[in-house]
């Protein structure tokens, strides 16, 4: 299964935790997977792609649904830092097979604990994944596999349902805080996010890139302002995915890794909070 070499490790894991391979692909200017590089990766054992809307910003699902109807792919799409999102005017998580959610608290539909949806309109898969998650129960009494217990509990799915109603309101105001750094950075200083024109971002992370990013950071973080990295390390160059390495040391995602940063992001920033951000920001000096 072929997916990105810049994402949270669960994308990998979920297909290493299955007996299958994992194959990394490059990812473009825009952070999310690129399908040239995809296409550079698939053999006869390929048997599918997992896009991951990274960051808010959905992939390039044009390319990527061509790209498995002409070999025969599988799509499953990593929606968790992306609700909401669209290209092409649809909604992330309805191109491919199925798509992903993660309801985990710091996701912009966050649960006061863990939780995750899964997609799909294919009956028989719907029947599948609730078993699956259901300790494979079948019927009242049989099992018909080895499942697990994944099913989300009644009080997050009340949460959610209340939260729910509130997202688009929570994804504007994302998207104008996105406007506001975009047009108070300098990108001669910051490598700001590339937006495809084709997409609704719904910005779970703003993420700049810079040279000196560790002084940045430490920089914001002296003066009171929590930023992250996402991810501090590219996927193939985790001790975990040691094998991996020497056949991706040329991606982008490996080389730029260690420029990255996340600055903050989310509806509950105001005025002022970002005011002083951007002062500060502005002050930097490499
Ligand atoms: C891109 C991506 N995929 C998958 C996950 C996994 O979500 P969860 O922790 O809810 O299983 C996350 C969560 O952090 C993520 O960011």
């Amino acid at each position: 299964m072929i997916v990105p070499a810049n994402s949270f490790i669960a994308t990998s894991e979920a297909v290493g935790r299955n007996r299958l391979k994992v194959v990394f692909a490059d990812i473009q200017s825009d952070y999310t997977i690129d399908p040239q590089s995809v296409k550079a990766r698939i053999s006869s054992k390929t048997s599918a792609i997992i896009p991951v809307h990274l960051y808010g910003h959905p992939c390039d699902m044009d390319a990527i649904m061509e790209l498995a109807a002409s070999y025969g792919l599988r799509v499953v799409e990593d929606c968790a830092q992306a609700h909401g999102a669209m290209y092409d005017g649809q909604k992330v998580g309805t191109f491919g097979d199925a798509g992903t959610f993660s309801f985990y608290p710091g996701k912009n539909l966050g649960a006061f604990g863990d939780g995750g949806a899964i997609i799909t309109n294919n009956a028989s898969l719907v029947e599948r994944c609730r078993m699956m998650a259901n300790h494979g129960r079948f019927g009242p009494r049989d099992h018909l596999l080895e499942g697990r217990n994944s099913r989300l509990d009644g009080l997050q799915a009340a949460i959610l349902n209340v939260k729910l109603s509130y997202l688009d309101g929570w994804i504007e105001q994302r998207q104008r805080i996105a406007s506001i750094y975009n047009s108070h950075l300098d990108p001669k200083r910051y490598a700001l996010p590339v937006v495809s024109d084709r997409v609704r971002h719904v910005w779970h992370l703003y993420v700049i890139r810079h040279p000196q990013r560790d002084k940045l950071m430490h920089y914001l973080r002296d003066k009171g302002v929590a930023c992250g990295i996402h991810y501090p390390i590219a996927l193939p160059k985790l001790a975990a995915y040691a094998e991996h390495r020497s056949s991706c040391t040329r991606f982008v995602a490996c080389q730029q890794d260690v420029s990255l940063l996340s600055l903050p992001i989310g509806e509950h920033l105001e005025g002022d909070a970002m005011a002083y951000m951007l002062e500060a920001l502005q002050h930097f000096e490499a």
